[in-house]
Formats: structure tokens, sequence, C-alpha cells
């Protein structure tokens, strides 16, 4: 009885020195394009040595730190991750100039000397969002229009992820469902971005003022356009098609000759 006590103790004692806990990774769970992360990783040795701290992203390694080495820092080329070896160390590893591809599960992954070589991992997700400066574009305005013709406009905006779209008639937003055409998301030429497109089919007076406004949580983009409707740009218009008629019929004409 008292010999397994006694085991019972040791295994006990034996277990809490060989023991590793990553207490926790701090990971930015949201970061702008362009920015610096810190990730830290906090462990508790619990009297051992440390062997290697690891540094995965979506299971591929891009930073280890081994006190035994020298230098003792490593980097491994990892697409979307840029280490600023200066300000890492085995506590953190700080990325610079963060892009779209950066987005993934950071873990972090701590080993003890031998005999041990006990390990212990924690991970965490950080998303990466960019909504370029440009303002959104809007197409469909410039040509005329003649009266009692309904609007029909689209507005486009290019963000990650997609960003919400608005229409303002004269600074009011359009609540009107029926106005409203969503043609939804499709993944733009480049950057990895994605294009959000808003149609707009309202009813049209003389003098409108058109703001389209793109939403990405606390960040917004606008554009406006003034769409102006007078008989003059509807006379212009009608001119061209009857002097196209003419230009055909004439053609026509020689052929028969
Ligand atoms: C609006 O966008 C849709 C989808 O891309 C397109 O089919 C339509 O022709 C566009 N309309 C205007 C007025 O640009
Ligand atoms: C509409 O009329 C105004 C003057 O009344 C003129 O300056 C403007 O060019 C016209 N717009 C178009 C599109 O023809």
């Amino acid at each position: 009885m008292k010999r397994t006590v006694l085991i019972l103790y040791f295994l006990s004692y034996y277990k809490v020195t060989i023991c590793l806990r990553v207490v926790g990774v701090t990971v930015p769970a949201l970061k702008q394009r362009g920015e610096a992360a810190t990730l830290g990783c906090d462990f508790d040795l619990e009297g051992g040595k440390l062997y290697s701290v690891k540094w995965y992203r979506d299971n591929e390694e891009f930073y280890r730190f081994m006190p035994r080495l020298r230098p003792p820092q490593h980097a491994h080329k990892v697409d979307g991750i840029k280490v600023d070896m200066d300000k890492s160390s085995a506590r953190r590893v700080h990325l610079k100039e963060l892009s779209l591809k950066s987005r993934g599960l950071y873990r972090c992954e701590v080993s003890k000397e031998a005999p041990s070589f006990h390990s212990a991992q924690a991970e965490a997700f950080m998303e990466v969002n960019y909504f370029p400066r440009e303002s959104p574009r809007v197409s469909g305005h410039e040509r005329p229009y003649s009266p009692g013709e309904p609007l029909d406009v689209n507005c486009s905006a290019r963000s990650f992820p997609p960003a919400e779209l608005q229409w303002h008639i004269d600074g009011q937003k359009v609540s009107e469902r029926s106005w409203l055409i969503p043609y939804g998301t499709q993944p733009a030429a480049s950057q990895g971005l994605m294009v959000s497109t808003l149609g707009l089919r309202a009813p049209a007076h003389p003098l409108m003022q058109l703001s389209c406004i793109a939403l990405m949580g606390t960040l917004r983009r606008e554009r406006t356009v003034i769409v102006e409707i007078n008989s003059s740009s509807t006379k212009k218009a009608f001119g061209l098609t009857v002097l196209t008629l003419l230009g055909v019929n004439i053609r026509f004409y020689d052929k028969i000759l």
C-alpha cells in the first residue's frame, strides 16, 4: 500500500517536471492588407529547457526559434509571409506587410529539450481584409435617356471580403427593392479581390444626384454622379438615328443604280 502511494506520488511528480504548456497564442483576429502583425506564443516550460518554437500557417512552417543554433532564428519562404527577424524572438514573431495571402490558421508549437522532447501547441485564425481606396465605379449614367425611360445604372466595388453596396438618390437611400438588382459578386482580375455589383432601375427625373456607397465594416467608399435628362439630349440622339437611316438608304440606292 505504502509503495503504491509512493509510486503514484513519484509519477505525478515526474509528470509535472516533464510537462509543458502553451498558455496561449495571441493572433490578431482581423487585420487590413499592408499592416503588420505581432503573433505571440506564451509557454511555460515548467523547469525544462526550450528546444524549439515553430510557427505554422495552415500547416506550413514559416518560422522557427532554436536556442542551441547560431543564429537561433530561421524563416522559411511561405507565400504571403514576411517575417521581421529583428522584432521576432522565442515568444513572438513579427509579420510585415500583410497581404490577402497572409490570412489563415496560425499555430505555435513548442518543444522541450531531451530527454522528454515533450511538445505542446496552440492555434488561432487571422483574417486579412482589403478595401482599396478607390471609389466604386458607376456605369450606365452617361448615355442619353429619353423622357419616361427608367434609369438603368450599375455600381461595382472591389474588396475582400465583398463590400455591401447601397444606392442613394438625391441623398435618400433607395429601399424600394424592386428598383435594386443584386448582381452578386465575382472574383476580380487581380489581387484576390471580389467585385460586388448592384444595379439600379428606377424612374428618372430631369436632374438626379446618384450616389453609390460601398461599406465594409467601419470603412466606406462613395461615388456621386449627376444625371441630367432633358429634351435637348433626346433630340440629339433622335437626329443621329435619322442620319444613320438616311445613310443606309443612300447606299442601297447606289447599288440599284
Ligand atoms: C450591369 O451589370 C450587369 C452584370 O454585369 C450587366 O449584365 C448589365 O448590362 C449592366 N448594366 C449596365 C447599365 O451597365
Ligand atoms: C441639358 O440642358 C442644358 C441646358 O438647359 C444643357 O446645358 C445640357 O448640355 C443638356 N444636357 C444634355 C445631356 O444634353
